[in-house]
Formats: C-alpha cells, structure tokens, sequence
C-alpha cells in the first residue's frame, strides 16, 4: 500500500508568476471573482476564494507560471513527520524563514523539489483562517481545487508521488504507447477525486490549476460572460469522465489556464473504489464531445523545475 507518515488536508495554495501584477489583480477580483486579502504593490498579491487567508499568490516575473505547489497538512506533528520522511529518502528540504512564514499566515513551513520534475512544492502547518466569509461576487466560488502540472519524467514523479509521498491515484487515463497519459491523485485522506494531476509531456511546467464553483449556473453564466470581460473560454463547459466535474477552462491575462469546475467525485477514507485506468478518447475527456482550443494548457512555465 503506497503511504507516506502523515496526513495531508487539502491543496492550500497555489503560487504564481504574473508579468503585470496590477493587472492580474484587477482580473482575479473582477472577472475571476476572488479577493484581495493582501496587495503590495509590485511586490506579492494574496488573494482568496474561500475562509483561507489565500488561495492563490501572484508575484511579479518575467516568465508567467508556476511558482510552487503548497499543500496543508493536518498538524504540526504530520509536518514534522513529513520532514523525517523527506530525510529518510534523501530528498534535501529548506525550511521557509520565519518571516515569510508569518506573511503567507503560516505556523511552520518547508519546500523542497519533486523528485523527477524537479517541481518545487511546499508543505505547510498552522494555517490562519479568515474571520470574515468570503463573500461571492462574480461567481459562488468555494475553495481551490486542484492543480495539474506537465512533467517530462512522468513515470519517476508518479513513482515517488505515489509510492513515496501520500498521494493515491482516483483515474489514471493512458493510451496502448504510454503516449497521452495523465493521472490524477488525491493527497490522502482528503477525499476530493484530484488535487494534483500529472501529465506527460516534454516539459516540465504548468498545465492549469482550478477554482471550485457551487453552482452548475457558475459554469453557464461564466460560458458567456467570461469572454466578453477579456476572459477566453478554450475548453468545455463539458463534463470529464475521470471525476464527474463539470468544467469550464479559460486564460487569464498571461494566458495562463485556470478553470472553475463543479461537482467532483469525493472519496471515502477507508473505503475508497480503486482507481481506474481510462482509454484517452474524446467521451472519456469530455461526456460531452467537446474539444480544447488554442491556448488550452500551453503558458505555465515552473521557477526552479527541472527544465
Ligand atoms: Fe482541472
């Protein structure tokens, strides 16, 4: 049984590289519908879509992507036992700085790089909530939901995530060749079908990461409203076999694809279906036979992969 010696609570955040941060911003709180927890001025963005202090992090670069991964886990002692572990399979860790810690409201937290893609990824204990709900504008947003990242060495990253770091496979698709594969994993026990995806690619970088919507109406409303405020839609609204959420996919200002996505399947602990292997075909990608459009995945480069 894959296992790791701690327990994950839920993708936290995700960080990202924006060329105009003012300009993200003004997007993200009035077309995506988040909100500013914290703006400093060409420096860091905060902002949430839920009662987490954020949930997404702009910061300003040349290169629009992916800046790290973070993900929660339930307790101090579950970080501490994941910096044991990290020791025990060699893979070398830095421990954030104290004051970076208090900014991003976190109690304690390390980064280090996934073995194979090189992605770097945060885990993190001892998270501040908001006080005040968030209040939906643009759209009834719930939470983040997940990101999916492309990695050249698929088979090592799925290894060692897998085998090594907690996370279980829901659906894994995959063609005869090995060629178009993607697998998606929960990080154990929370019970949402995927928080991180993986797909092989020939570069290691973003793919898009998710925003989870209450309402099918989110998804409509946001069909037709998203490209007149700017916003392509480049994928869906359709359904996906693998998780049963509805999605809607569509660029922010650099391009970079972001999604809001409703109803995902949720697992139970102890006893969770065994995942799937899927065949890569248009009914199993989208129930409902839609295809992606130009744009669809493309712009993510990741600071500090493997490149
Ligand atoms: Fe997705």
């Amino acid at each position: 049984m894959p296992d790791a010696p701690f327990r994950y609570k839920k993708l936290g955040y995700v960080a990202i590289n924006v060329a105009d941060l003012e300009r993200t911003v003004t997007f993200y709180r009035d077309v995506v519908g988040m909100e500013v927890s914290e703006y400093r001025k060409g420096e860091v963005a905060y902002m949430r879509c839920g009662d987490d202090y954020h949930s997404l992090a702009f910061f300003p670069a040349a290169q629009p992507g992916v800046k790290r991964m973070a993900f929660e886990l339930e307790s101090d002692e579950d970080l501490e036992a994941a910096r044991r572990h990290l020791k025990s399979l060699g893979v070398s860790y830095t421990a954030v700085p104290a004051a970076e810690a208090r900014d991003l409201r976190h109690r304690e937290s390390i980064r280090f790089n996934i073995p194979g893609c090189g992605m770097p990824m945060e885990l993190f204990s001892g998270a501040e909530r908001q006080v005040k709900p968030f209040a939906p504008t643009r759209a009834n947003l719930l939470r983040l939901g997940h990101i999916v990242i492309k990695v050249k060495e698929f088979d090592t990253t799925f290894a060692w995530l897998t085998d090594k770091f907690g996370f279980r496979v829901s659906d894994h698709i995959r063609d005869d060749k090995h060629e178009n594969e993607i697998a998606f994993m929960r990080c154990y026990p929370n019970p949402y079908h995927h928080s991180l995806g993986i797909a092989r690619s020939d570069a290691n970088q973003l793919h898009h990461y998710a925003l989870m919507v209450r309402d099918l109406d989110d998804i409509g409303r946001g069909n037709n409203r998203l490209p007149r405020e700017g916003a392509p839609v480049v994928f869906g609204p359709g359904r996906h076999v693998a998780s049963g959420s509805v999605f809607l996919y569509f660029l922010d200002p650099d391009g970079i694809t972001l999604e809001y996505t409703h109803g995902m399947e949720e697992f139970s602990e102890r006893t969770p279906r065994a995942a799937r292997m899927l065949e890569p075909k248009l009914e199993v990608v989208d129930m409902w036979l839609g295809t992606p459009r130009a744009g669809f995945g493309r712009v993510g480069y990741a600071e500090g992969a493997n490149h």
